[in-house]
């Protein structure tokens, strides 16, 4: 290869995908769940993060009805991961919430504990279903918390059986009131041939409002920005630039470019 040449390819390399990018769902938080194991994981998940071009990661905690860190805990966490970010100059906004499973009575969950909800206002759920919820259930489920004032966002909804068996159910939830959050990582097979096959339809049946990491491991960045390009290749960097950035501020309240204090659930 001439150098020419080199020099081409490398500037080509570079310039794909260059637009900041929002994470809402990320598990970065050390030794809180299944996500980061420890400090040094989540530094090296956070570099990863801002090599795919991501600028502002919600870092969230798994809330199960059975089995949730403690408020304290997840402080905690997050106050490691904040003081990590400056010791290293890290040009990273932070924010912090739960991916909850949903269950009958998490509403009052959700009343009661602010650090459950997502962004500034405090009214984005992040919601996940367990693998025995149909379609009509989640379906009134979504609808149930938008009628209670909570706007649900469901997450990795290409990994349900029911959506997978039936990818329309996305745009039912969304038309009860959910924003439906793919994972980006889908895309390029993760999860397996029918969650990829599962997001592809919901992205081309207009479903998809946002894209994240789910990251749990600093790798899942490289799958994660592969997806974005797999996203931007067959239908425009307009789309990857709403999904990565526009919707996911609308959720946050604020664009970390412009607004760069950190958002604290805590307060
Ligand atoms: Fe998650």
């Amino acid at each position: 290869m001439s150098l020419f040449n080199f020099w081409r390819k490398k500037e080509a390399a570079s310039s794909e995908q260059p637009f900041p990018k929002v994470d809402l769902h990320a598990h970065i938080l050390p030794d809180v769940d299944d996500g980061s194991k420890d400090e040094a994981m989540s530094l090296e998940m956070m570099e990863a993060a801002l090599k795919a071009y991501v600028v502002h990661i919600n870092a969230t905690a798994h809330h199960r009805n059975t089995l949730s860190p403690e408020t304290a805990e997840i402080q905690d966490a997050f106050s490691k991961i904040k003081a990590l970010r400056d010791k290293n100059l890290l040009p990273l906004s932070l924010s912090c919430s739960m991916e909850t499973e949903f269950y009958p009575e998490v509403e009052t969950f959700f009343k009661d504990c602010r650090v459950s909800l997502t962004g500034k206002a405090g009214k984005y759920a992040l919601i996940e279903f367990t693998s025995d919820v149909n379609q009509q259930a989640a379906v009134a489920a979504v609808f149930q918390l938008s009628l209670s004032g909570f706007r649900p966002v469901v997450v990795h909804p290409e990994r349900f059986y029911f959506v997978q068996r039936h990818p329309e159910a996305a745009g039912e939830m969304q038309s009860r009131g959910a924003l439906i959050m793919p994972n980006a990582t889908s895309f390029v097979g993760h999860y397996g041939q029918v969650a990829k096959e599962t997001a592809e339809s919901i992205l081309k049946n207009g479903a998809a409002d946002a894209l994240s990491s789910d990251a749990h491991r600093p790798d899942y960045y490289e799958q994660y920005a592969a997806g974005c390009r797999w996203v931007a290749k067959k239908y425009g960097d307009k789309l990857v630039n709403d999904l990565t950035w526009k919707n996911p501020c609308r959720i946050l309240g604020y664009e970390p470019e412009t607004e760069r204090d950190d958002f604290d659930p805590f307060l």
